[in-house]
């Protein structure tokens, strides 16, 4: 766990950016119930609707973090849930692969994450959304000047 310094505190004005790659069957009809029960969560979340988390690839992480996301996650189904059947056993495999190669150059490997949970848990949610905004918000930016 990383506590906020000075160094690493966000920039004034300057909030994390997160981007959530969420499954069309789970993660992100949770997201719409989130937003039907009008729970509250990080605005700087951007969703990114993807059709199984199966489809999640390292580039599509990278390439968020290159272009100033300070965080990314990815979320799906339950274990065993999964519409295309292991999709998001492979989707955390590529996770975990992921955070070791950002580890190995220097980049927190806090930023990236993998999440499961069903169409039905919306107050689950917003609180991995909240969650993962609170960490990536005590990392600090990635991007010192973005
Ligand atoms: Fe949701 Fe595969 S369909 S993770």
């Amino acid at each position: 766990m990383t506590t906020q310094t000075a160094e690493n505190a966000p920039a004034p004005g300057r909030e994390p950016r997160i981007i959530a790659f969420c499954c069309q069957y789970c993660a992100y009809s949770a997201a719409d119930m989130a937003g039907s029960m009008r729970l509250q969560y990080p605005p700087e979340v951007e969703i990114v609707l993807i059709p199984c988390t199966g489809r999640f690839d390292v580039i599509l992480a990278l390439r968020a973090l290159e272009k100033g996301a300070d965080g990314v996650y990815v979320a799906g189904c339950l274990e065993g849930n999964c519409h295309f059947l292991d999709g998001n056993i492979r989707a955390r495999k590529r996770v975990n692969y992921l955070k070791k190669e950002l580890e190995s150059v220097g980049i927190d490997p806090g930023r990236l994450e993998m999440y499961n949970l069903s169409a039905s848990q919306g107050p689950r949610f917003a609180e991995i959304a909240a969650e993962f905004y609170g960490r990536v918000r005590d990392l600090g930016p990635l991007h010192k000047n973005p």
